[in-house]
């Protein structure tokens, strides 16, 4: 074969890897200094001044002839990097974004230069024997009880949440054809994925109990279970474990009791708190998972993966056959009868990544232990926060972090005060804060992610804020 011209040599193969290597120099090189350019967790300026960079660095785009891999993957990747929010820097703290482990950024190269697409074996033969591997080693870790736990691979906890909807309401269809659509009653706490999926899926908008605790309350869901029996169709509890906005877990075990007393079925996401599973100090808070139909779980939150790395775990493949789906081309049914693997039915998608191999990889080489150490000390980092917090003079704390979000503000500040706060620090580019509101108003909110914080980040960031509260 003639060697390609510059830029066009392919990802694969056995020359692959040798085209690789070079480009790989670069857009390390880039990823560097664009992290020193940045030199904090976020660009400084906000919107306008990042656009006018992007646009300063990268204009024309599509330029009539092309600069070239090199200058192309140094000017892109740079200025990508200088202008990123950063998770792997400790004062990066908003969101349920993590900072990708090393091990698993270089996995999900590997998965990009091999490409398999995970829509039928002929593209994927040992990535699809793999992901079946994993995803029922992690099916497991969530029904050790099973006979035979199995996990679709998702693109998060949203399409987890609305396959787990969808799997709930084509159930429902089955077992009563003749009743009313399926009803969803879930806490204020529930992820928006839940709301919006029903509106998709085309059900009633889902029952919200209030959660004033943060946490569904027992004895509200039962009442609720009780009047709903006998005047809708079928019913669908949805529970949280680690919210979105304090990452509490609603208490799974009384939920479970509750469905099962009313014949609901039960659904719980656990994309932020699932993790915990790796760990032998923290997995008994998740007692109780393995009582719903369905679990979400996220392994891009923490989890340490680049996006995306979701999941839904069920008990066994029989919940997942309403997703049976056939097209010729993929799964003809001589060939799924012959012994071809019918990848297509499971996942709404066709053309599908293999973001299994960055998990796989990461499960191998750190173990059961090594990803619950990563989750101890990464709750051990919101201790400490709350520690710090609690032992300060001028700062208020919402509660004892039960994962990793820490909720808090300055005493006696506004809603509107704390707000400029947080959007004062990011746009200095110094500090990333989530907000959320309880029924006790605004918080900052910091969700660790990183489990290599020290206790001096933390210091450092109280007083990143209380440099922008006004006395
Ligand atoms: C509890 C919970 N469920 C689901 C999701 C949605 O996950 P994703 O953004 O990966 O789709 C989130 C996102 O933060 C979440 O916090």
């Amino acid at each position: 074969m003639s060697v390609p011209p510059a830029g066009t040599a392919l990802a694969g193969g056995t020359h692959g890897p040798r085209a690789l290597r070079p480009l790989l120099d670069t857009v390390l090189d880039a990823l560097t200094t664009g992290a020193e350019d940045r030199a904090g967790p976020l660009p400084p300026g906000g919107p306008d001044a990042v656009t006018r960079a992007v646009r300063d660095a990268c204009h024309p785009i599509l330029p009539a002839h092309g600069t070239g891999p090199h200058a192309a993957l140094r000017t892109l990747v740079h200025t990508l990097a200088a202008g990123a929010a950063d998770p792997a820097d400790p004062h990066c703290a908003a969101h349920l974004h993590c900072p990708p482990l090393a091990l698993a950024t270089a996995a999900d190269l590997a998965a990009a230069a091999l490409n398999p697409s995970m829509d039928s074996w002929d593209q994927a033969p040992a990535a699809s024997a793999l992901e079946a591997l994993t995803s029922r080693a992690l099916a497991a870790l969530v029904y050790p009880r099973a006979d035979a736990p199995d996990a679709l691979v998702t693109t998060g906890g949203t399409e987890s949440n609305q396959l787990a909807l969808l799997l709930a309401r084509e159930a429902a269809t089955t077992d009563h054809p003749t009743a009313g659509p399926l009803q969803i009653v879930c806490g204020a706490n529930a992820h928006h994925s839940i709301h919006r999926s029903a509106w998709l899926l085309g059900l009633p908008e889902p029952l919200t109990l209030p959660t004033p605790d943060g946490t569904l309350t027992p004895d509200t869901v039962h009442t609720c279970l009780a009047n709903l029996a006998g005047h809708t169709g079928p019913l669908l509890l949805t529970a949280t474990a680690g919210t979105t906005d304090t990452g509490a877990i609603d208490p799974l075990p009384a939920l479970a009791d509750l469905a099962a007393h009313h014949r609901a079925r039960f659904h719980i996401d656990a994309a932020y708190g699932g993790a915990l599973l790796f760990s032998d100090t923290h997995a008994a808070a998740l007692d109780g998972l393995d009582r719903a139909h369905t679990v979400s779980l996220d392994l891009h939150k923490l989890g340490w993966q680049p996006v995306a790395a979701g999941l839904l775990a069920v008990p066994g493949p029989h919940t997942l056959t309403p997703l049976t789906h056939q097209a010729d081309y993929l799964n003809a049914d001589d060939d799924t009868e012959a012994g071809l693997p019918d990848l297509l039915s499971r996942s709404l998608r066709t053309t599908r990544r293999p973001d299994i191999l960055k998990i796989a990889v990461t499960l191998k080489a750190l173990g059961r232990h090594g990803l619950g150490d990563l989750v101890d000390r990464t709750l051990t980092a919101a201790h400490t926060l709350a520690d710090l917090i609690e032992a300060h003079p001028h700062y208020e704390l919402h509660s004892r972090p039960t994962l990793s979000t820490v909720l808090f503000r300055p005493t006696g500040t506004t809603d509107t005060a704390l707000a400029t706060i947080r959007r004062t620090l990011l746009i200095d580019g110094r500090a990333v804060l989530g907000r959320a509101t309880t029924p006790t108003g605004l918080w900052l909110k910091a969700t660790l992610l990183n489990p290599h914080t020290q206790p001096g980040d933390l210091t450092t960031l109280l007083t990143l804020v209380e440099g922008q509260t006004p006395r």
